[in-house]
């Protein structure tokens, strides 16, 4: 969609071997800032689609991972961003809401009280 080089894939783990359309992937762990900053200049990066993640059930296993790569990765993209002047785009997810939550009509404003350390770091941010 983009063109070959437009776009920079990154994870701490290894592509599958059926991966062949991925034409740009490097290891980066978001818990390292300046190697993020460093990806950044050196690819000329103007935006950042900020997927990683500790998911649920996971999460719940090793809540102290969960609070680094959930909350302190998303601060150091949200730093790298600020400096270099580029935008970001993070996901949300249903666990940021909670049973106290309405749920009929959700509205965009309303409580939340998640029940999950995911849920809480991305309620956080
Ligand atoms: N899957 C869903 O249904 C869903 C729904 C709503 C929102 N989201 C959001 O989308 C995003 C991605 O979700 P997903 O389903 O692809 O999760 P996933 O678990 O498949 O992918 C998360 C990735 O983060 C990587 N990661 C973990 N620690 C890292 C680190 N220190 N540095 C770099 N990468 C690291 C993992 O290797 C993994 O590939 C998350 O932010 C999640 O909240 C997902």
């Amino acid at each position: 969609m983009y063109g070959s080089g437009c776009v920079v894939m990154t994870d701490i783990v290894k592509l599958p071997f059926d991966a062949t359309e991925i034409d740009d992937y490097n290891y980066l762990d978001i818990l390292n800032q300046s190697t993020i900053e460093e990806l950044v200049v050196n690819k000329n990066i103007d935006t950042i689609v900020h997927f990683s993640a500790l998911l649920s059930a996971v999460g719940e296993t090793n809540i102290p991972l969960a609070l680094q790569v959930n909350c302190r990765g998303v601060e150091n993209i949200l730093q790298v961003a600020q400096k270099h002047k580029i935008k970001v785009f993070i996901p949300s997810t249903i666990g940021a809401f909670g049973p106290t939550t309405p749920k009929e009509k959700t509205p965009d404003l309303t409580v939340q009280c998640p029940t999950t350390i995911y849920g809480v770091s991305k309620v956080i941010f």
